[in-house]
């Protein structure tokens, strides 16, 4: 069943669930997981030129523990928008995602332009305010406080010229407003064993 190097990639705004929903198929199909917000975030925080550091990037980088701040991901944000930093990223990424017997990659351009070829993509979405509130929750912060940075974020992230963050064309969408946790995930997990088989 399946064949070797089965790819799931996940896009879409931040605090949608992309997140929790690729930790959760990688740990029940046995795929490598890749969180492609780590490498943007780790560079933003190496400092110095981007495209230098996106180019340089080891592994002491990508285990900092300041790396799933607020402001690293703001951060990221802006660094992600430069071309090189994109293009010294790319192979890292397309490597990872043909390792048997398969992985999962989350981030916001994966399904358009890091594994146009995957078996499953989804892009997982939800209401800015809903998104807020869990994000919030998760952080101890302010729910406004919290919103304004999601859309400035969502903006910048949707609005650059280089690999913005749009659905592919394939992609199913996952709206994961009124949604449990679990309700997303086993959606997700259907849809990856639909196809698996398949293969
Ligand atoms: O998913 P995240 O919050 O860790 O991502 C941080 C920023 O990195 C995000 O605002 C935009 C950028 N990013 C990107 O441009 N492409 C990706 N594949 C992943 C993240």
């Amino acid at each position: 069943t399946g064949r070797p190097g089965f790819c799931v990639a996940i896009d879409g705004p931040g605090a949608a669930g992309k997140g929790t929903i690729a930790r959760a198929i990688a740990g029940r199909f046995g795929f490598h997981h890749l969180d492609t917000g780590l490498l943007y975030r780790a560079v933003a925080l190496k400092g110095g030129d981007p495209g230098s550091a996106a180019r340089g990037l080891s592994a002491a980088d990508l285990a900092r523990t300041d790396l799933r701040s607020a402001e690293a991901g703001q951060a990221a944000s802006r660094i992600a928008a430069i071309p090189e930093v994109r293009a010294a990223l790319l192979d890292f990424q397309r490597r990872f995602a043909t390792q048997p017997p398969g992985a999962v990659l989350d981030g916001r351009d994966i399904g358009t332009v890091i594994c146009p070829e995957a078996e499953l993509k989804l892009y997982v979405t939800a209401a800015d305010t809903t998104r807020a509130e869990r994000r919030a929750a998760e952080l101890g912060a302010d729910v406004a406080e919290v919103l304004s940075q999601l859309r400035e974020r969502d903006a910048r992230d949707a609005e650059r010229a280089t690999a913005p963050l749009r659905p592919a064309e394939d992609a199913v969408i996952l709206d994961t407003t009124t949604l449990t946790i679990e309700q997303a995930v086993t959606t997700a997990v259907v849809l990856v064993e639909e196809r698996w088989l398949r293969g």
